[in-house]
């Protein structure tokens, strides 16, 4: 992978999310396009991909478990994974491992990225979904704070939860939703 091919890779997802946020503000909000029967696995297995391509170097775990058929759009499920997974790169401690897991057992799907480095402070935490948000603005820093936004968005649409939990350990960003949904 080029730094090339890294550069056009990040630019994407930020277009992606600058447009997801563009029309989420013209109203109509989010809509997906749920397939019980699309196969999750290699698109988050994709998503991995693509990141560790751009970042050869950093040591990257991942844990798949899906056992059950997700009623899920799955390409938004890759989208809420890449903006996570590629905060935890950008944002993490370069030199500790980051830990994806995704599990779809016991009528619960969980997407959950973990990393080291900085805690988010408590303040920051609570504000980390707005649109726009960023704990530091850095020289050169390409995100403009959209993507956890999104993200949470992605989680909202599909009736799921996006959390975060942060200590001097370890910063997990977990999305979790039922796999049953109630019938109307
Ligand atoms: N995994 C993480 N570890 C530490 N800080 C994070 C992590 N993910 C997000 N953040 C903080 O939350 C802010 C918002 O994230 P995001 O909405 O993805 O915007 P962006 O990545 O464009 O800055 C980041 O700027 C960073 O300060
Ligand atoms: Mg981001």
């Amino acid at each position: 992978m080029s730094l090339m091919q890294g550069s056009i890779l990040r630019a994407s997802e930020l277009v992606d999310n600058v447009l997801d946020f563009a029309r989420g503000r013209l109203g109509g909000g989010m809509t997906l396009s749920r397939d019980a029967s699309a196969p999750l696995g290699p698109v988050f297995e994709q998503v991995v991909a693509e990141i560790v391509s751009v970042n050869p170097d950093h040591d990257i775990e991942t844990h798949f478990e899906v056992q059950e058929p997700v009623d899920c759009d799955g390409v938004r499920l890759g989208q809420l994974l890449s903006n996570l997974l590629g905060n935890a790169v950008t944002h993490g401690a370069k030199d500790q491992p980051i830990a994806v897991r995704v599990t779809a057992v016991d009528g619960e799907l969980t997407i959950s990225v973990a990393n080291g480095g900085q805690p988010i402070d408590e303040a920051a935490r609570r504000k980390l979904f707005q649109p726009f948000f960023r704990e530091e603005i850095r020289p050169n820093q390409s995100g403009l704070g959209l993507g956890l936004h999104i993200a949470s968005e992605i989680a909202k649409a599909h009736g799921g939860n996006l959390e975060v939990t942060s200590d001097e350990n370890v910063t997990r960003f977990a999305f979790t939703m039922p796999l049953e949904t109630a019938e109307p």
